[in-house]
């Protein structure tokens, strides 16, 4: 089932996120519809904040921006990650353009650095560790900064995000046309 997108004014996502218990109910049922939702609003990467759960999982399949972007190494990449954990990351940073389905209509270039290492169980309850690049690591450390209450306009520079105030404001009043569901905040 398509969940309603919680977007930019709901509390839910400045939260730190709670640990999963294996015995979690409902988890299955969550991770599928996580993955309806991000399919039907062309996300490539979706945490439970943003579908109002605050639970330490996301899921990521950057299938559809392997087109685009002419990176094999993004067809395949589908996962749940379920209380991940940032173990290293590392390299000179760079710069990249992110979204957000909770910031409809916003891009901007943040800065990160290009590796990490990241442990965390799958939809199966095996623990994995595994380390990415690119922009699937990119992908990983948005994702995973949901987790932390954190979005990628804490990341850019103070004037840019300044310039995006108005933007921030109608979106957190609800005044924004997507075509997407969402969860509208002062409504
Ligand atoms: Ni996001």
């Amino acid at each position: 089932m398509e969940l309603p997108v919680y977007v930019y004014g709901m509390s839910v996502l400045r939260k730190v996120a709670s640990e999963i218990s294996e015995t979690e109910d409902g988890l299955d049922q969550l991770i599928a519809d996580m993955f309806e939702t991000m399919r039907a609003s062309d996300g490539i990467g979706l945490a439970a904040p943003q579908v109002g759960k605050s639970l330490r999982i996301f899921v990521v399949d950057t299938s559809p921006a392997s087109e685009d972007r002419d990176e094999p190494e993004l067809k395949d990449f589908r996962r749940v990650f379920v209380n991940p954990i940032i173990l290293e990351e590392w390299g000179d940073p760079w710069a990249f353009e992110e979204g957000c389905l909770s910031l409809p209509k916003i891009r901007e270039e943040v800065t990160r650095p290009p590796n990490v290492r990241i442990e965390y169980f799958d939809e199966h309850w095996e623990l994995k560790e595994e380390v990415f690049d690119g922009v699937r690591a990119r992908v990983i450390q948005h994702e995973y900064d949901h987790l932390e209450g954190k979005l990628f306009i804490d990341r850019i520079n103070p004037i840019r995000r300044k310039l995006l105030s108005a933007r921030l404001n109608a979106i957190s009043r609800g005044r924004i046309d997507i075509d997407y569901k969402i969860v509208y905040p002062r409504k």
